[in-house]
């Protein structure tokens, strides 16, 4: 349900974050960021560690200011002089995040955690009538019968139960957009799809908009297959588009590195390895000239040392920042944007 009409949940234009650190210098962590978020979208983040995809994240629930550049929210300008951003609008933006227990507050049952945002949002009065929809709730999240877990406190809980727990408190207060930064991270591989269809159906069902965020594709790909992929690189989004579009033909070598590391994708290498020049991450703040992929870049010419590519459309929804990429190109094994 993208609702092109009205105005974006939130709206990044050109927004920048920089870090000052003790030392005087800069740490530039986001750097000409654009996305727009609308009612019932999927968007997944994806990325090495340290590229921003956190950052992002806090940008987008109001958290972080910019630097530079505007992040407005259901149209209006957060960050503008003497803006108050009202309440009902504040929790329409939730987060989950990906250690369940540190957001979790240990020294209360699951019923008192959850029951404070029902009391809010559903104006239930009275204890008994709370303790119903606690016990409802837990039942849709999946933990049934409610009654083992209704009086129980966060550390008798395992990581997936405790991450179901994030997700009903998230919801419950029916927001509009969910960031999720890393859910399914920290839970048991096997418990991981689970987590991600409940939070599929919290979109299906309720319209709910997610940002997705992960440095794992295939989840990305599986939590939004229908959805739009953000591949962000030291802080710049690299690529975007529809998640099928990119996957099938990846138009930046970043992420042409990242699918052949993935066994069985179109573009795998039998080896595993990235194809890539270096391993080596370049340091934010100290970042390479031009484009700043291009010392591990397998195709850098000396333009892409020289000059910073700007995101461009290559074809409708797929846009990419890579100067050689161009639409026609299927990737092949080893053969370059
Ligand atoms: N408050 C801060 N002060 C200084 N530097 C910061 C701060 N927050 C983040 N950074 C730096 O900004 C960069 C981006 O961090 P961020 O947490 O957004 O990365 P990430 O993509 O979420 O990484 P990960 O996958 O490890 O969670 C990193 O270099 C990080 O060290
Ligand atoms: S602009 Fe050059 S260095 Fe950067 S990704 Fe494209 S080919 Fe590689
Ligand atoms: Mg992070």
């Amino acid at each position: 349900m993208n609702t092109e009409t009205s105005p974006p949940l939130v709206k990044l234009t050109a927004v920048d974050i920089r870090f000052g650190l003790a030392d005087g210098r800069v740490l530039q962590a986001g750097h000409q960021l654009n996305l727009s978020i609308h009612a019932g979208d999927m968007i997944a983040v994806i990325g090495e560690s340290g590229c921003g995809k956190s950052t992002l994240g806090k940008v987008v629930l109001g958290l972080l200011a910019p630097s530079a550049g505007s992040v407005e929210i259901a149209g209006q300008n957060v960050w503008a002089r003497g803006y108050r951003w009202p309440k009902a609008q504040r929790l329409a933006i939730q987060a989950i995040h990906q250690d369940p227990f540190s957001s979790l507050n240990p020294v209360r049952t699951l019923a008192q955690i959850l029951s404070p945002g029902l009391k809010y949002h559903s104006q239930t009065q009275g204890r008994e009538a709370i303790r119903l929809q606690v016990h409802e709730l837990l039942n849709a999240v999946g933990l049934t019968p409610s009654e083992r877990f209704i009086d129980k406190y966060p550390f008798q809980l395992s990581g997936g139960q405790k991450q179901r727990v994030a997700i009903a408190r998230a919801t419950l207060l029916s927001p509009r957009l969910i960031v999720a930064d890393e859910p399914v991270a920290a839970v048991d591989s096997s418990l991981r799809l689970a987590i991600l269809d409940l939070m599929k159906g919290c979109n299906r069902e309720q319209g709910t908009a997610f940002l997705y965020i992960t440095h794992d594709l295939a989840t990305a790909r599986y939590f939004a297959p229908e959805g739009q992929l953000v591949v962000m690189y030291l802080g710049r989004m690299v690529e975007t588009g529809q998640i099928e579009a990119c996957i099938q033909r990846p138009a930046h070598p970043y992420l042409q590195a990242l699918l052949a590391a993935i066994p069985g994708s179109a573009t795998a290498r039998s080896d595993g390895e990235l194809p890539l020049r270096s391993l080596e991450m370049p340091s934010p703040i100290d970042p390479p000239s031009g484009c700043v992929f291009h010392p591990r870049c397998p195709y850098a010419v000396l333009r892409c040392e020289q000059e910073a590519p700007q995101l461009r459309s290559l074809s409708p929804g797929h846009s990419v920042a890579c100067h050689l990429a161009t639409a026609e190109v299927t990737m092949e094994k080893g053969q370059g944007p």
